[in-house]
């Protein structure tokens, strides 16, 4: 009978085991032959001395060759006991060896902490063999078997939503799928099963779930993949409390059952408008204990045009960040800073250091001693602090400072906790965009705070009933009460500039259901990567799925995507036409 490698212990001495596994490692130790054997479950090491029968077999082992082996636990001397294995107190002496299957050299040592990871998705077969991708993976499946159960004892009924679809507008582009049956025309992979979800409330199945694969065309980053998975969820007569509750529980299970991490009470509740203004971004890193202040009405009738401009103008604003301690930051590093801080379109990064001998900068002559020291008693500076400066429109200073201060706190490991959730509410509904035109902040099922007619009048300024549930600076889920009433939805489709005709063409389907009796809903999804990605401590979302794709929606691996030959593309009627080359 098989034995786990990574399971045997001192109470396995004197027995007899057999072991299936993988070649870690190999050394030859003046004719005794030692192999790191390696499973799903650990590693142990097999001694093979010379009188051994198949002493010969084995030197012909390497790196990553399969192995069956039998042979007797004993206990290792005293001074070989390795203390980094699991099942270093032991050693097999092999009995009978058999080679299952050999590997050809590996292109980097399973378990090397150097490889790049261009090789590792190349090779990604291999690298899932490393121990840490092993532990991610498992985790990932503890987490998604948690939900399920999770959902499941609440009453939730996992239905699935087709792939081929119809467009799902989430804001990012389409993944297009040709259809052979109606030439010219596509499918489009869903964005997310938003209106396949809402569909299930008008069907009446009251709870519905999901653990679902999403589909976006946008640009990616450290935590975004072009498909990605999603807890989704959705239910009928619950209001944004009871969802919100109920989601925040199922999380503070998670969190304790898979990582025995305590999220604690209640979740805080932050506004959206609260967040940019105090934090500069709208999902707040709570572990920090930095916040950003507006000095506008300071600066207003200074000379220094850098500041007073900004200061006057509502749609701009001058804000400070207090750095506690941070009066030692080097000139190189606030240059590395300012350098940072253009990234998000400010022009400058000004700072006044709390020296002993008092307030040192180079805007100091322009501030004049009053004003600075007005500055300083808002921030409330002390001596060794630093303070930051951003003046510029709202939304750069907003997301310099906000990002700076996530930079900030990591370079200096300000963090105060090592767990800070927070649900961010008070979404707009809307974004206005530079022609004047409007987006929608969630998405353009949401339903708005306030009735028809007062949204069409306060359109810019309107709430709608969106909740994100943020976790270390992380956006890991978001949702909303939905529109329920077709008048509401026709309305917000019109605020967004979407004619009746657009809206039949796109969501007719939708339009059609919601005159059908369609009950209250509202519901949320989780992003099920970027939570496996904090609960592991990963930096990339890549980290923690098996078959990832790259930052430019690559797979390395089977060289994804690919052309196809033409006599597919003519069954498709689809022609390719490629801008020229420059
Ligand atoms: P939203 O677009 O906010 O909402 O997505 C929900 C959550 O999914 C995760 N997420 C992603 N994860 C990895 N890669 C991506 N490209 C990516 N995009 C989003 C985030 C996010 O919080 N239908 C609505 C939900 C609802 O209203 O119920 C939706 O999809 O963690
Ligand atoms: P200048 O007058 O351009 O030499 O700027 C004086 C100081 O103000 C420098 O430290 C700049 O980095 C800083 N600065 C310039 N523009 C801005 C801005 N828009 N926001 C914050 N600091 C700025």
């Amino acid at each position: 009978m098989r034995t786990y490698c990574g399971e045997l212990n001192k109470e396995h001495i004197d027995q007899t085991v057999e072991i299936f596994g993988w070649t870690n490692r190999r050394r030859d130790h003046g004719g005794v032959i030692f192999l790191d054997v390696r499973d799903k479950r650990g590693i142990v090491q097999v001694v093979i001395n010379p009188d051994n029968k198949n002493f010969t077999l084995a030197e012909t082992i390497r790196n990553e060759f399969v192995l069956k082996i039998s042979g007797k636990v004993i206990a290792r001397d005293d001074n070989l006991i390795n203390q980094k294995l699991a099942t270093g107190e032991i050693e097999i002496v092999a009995d009978t060896i058999e080679i299952l299957n050999a590997s050809k050299p590996v292109p980097f040592q399973i378990d090397a902490v150097d490889t790049s990871e261009e090789v590792r998705l190349k090779y990604r077969f291999l690298d899932l063999r490393t121990n840490v991708m092993q532990q991610r993976m498992r985790l990932r499946s503890k987490v998604t078997h948690f939900m399920r159960d999770f959902m499941e004892k609440h009453d939730f009924l996992d239905i699935e939503t087709p792939f081929l679809t119809k467009a799902t507008p989430e804001g990012a582009r389409d993944y297009l799928v040709p259809s052979r049956t109606y030439p010219g025309e596509f499918f489009a992979l869903p964005q997310s099963p938003q209106l396949f979800k809402q569909l299930l409330m008008m069907s009446g199945f009251e709870r519905y779930y999901q653990i679902v694969k999403c589909f976006r065309d946008e640009d990616l980053r450290a935590d975004r993949q072009p498909e990605f998975t999603q807890l989704d969820v959705e239910t009928s007569f619950m209001n944004e409390d009871e969802i919100m509750a109920l989601m925040e529980a199922m999380t503070r299970g998670l969190f304790k059952s898979v990582i025995d991490v305590d999220l604690g009470d209640k979740f805080p509740t932050i506004t959206y408008a609260n967040a940019l203004d105090k934090y500069g971004v709208d999902r707040p890193d709570m572990r920090i204990p930095l916040e950003i202040i507006g000095i506008d009405e300071l600066l207003e009738n200074i000379e220094f045009k850098v500041f007073a401009e900004p200061a006057k103008n509502p749609n701009s604003r001058v804000a400070a960040m207090k750095i506690t301690g941070g009066s030692n930051i080097s000139r190189k590093q606030i240059d590395n800073y300012t350098k940072f801080v253009s990234i998000y379109g400010a022009k400058g990064l000004a700072y006044i250091k709390m020296n002993e001998e008092g307030p040192a900068s180079p805007i100091l002559k322009f501030l004049g001693t009053e004003v600075t020291q007005n500055i300083i008693n808002k921030v409330d500076a002390k001596t060794g602090d630093i303070i930051f400066f951003g003046a510029d429109k709202i939304k750069i200073v907003n997301e310099a400072l906000g990002n700076l201060r996530e930079k900030i706190a990591k370079d200096l490991d300000l963090y105060t906790c090592k767990w800070a959730p927070i649900w961010v509410v008070d979404f707009p509904m809307f974004d206005a965009n530079d022609d004047g035109s409007l987006s929608a902040i969630h998405h353009p099922f949401t339903a708005p705070s306030v009735d028809a007619k007062t949204l069409e009048s306060t359109a810019t300024t309107a709430l709608s009933r969106a909740y994100d549930l943020v976790i270390n600076g992380s956006e890991v889920g978001g949702g909303s009460i939905r529109i329920h009433q077709v008048a509401m939805q026709q309305t917000v489709l019109k605020l967004l500039g979407i004619s009746d005709e657009e809206a039949q063409d796109k969501f007719g389907f939708l339009l059609n259901a919601l005159e059908y009796g369609c009950p209250p809903h509202g519901g949320m999804a989780f992003g099920l990567d970027r939570l496996v990605m904090i609960m592991t401590g990963s930096d990339s979302i890549r980290d923690v799925i098996a078959f990832p794709k790259t930052q430019t929606a690559a797979c390395l691996l089977t060289n994804a995507p690919a052309s196809v030959p033409n006599k597919v593309l003519r069954e498709l009627g689809v022609k390719i036409s490629l801008p020229e080359k420059d």
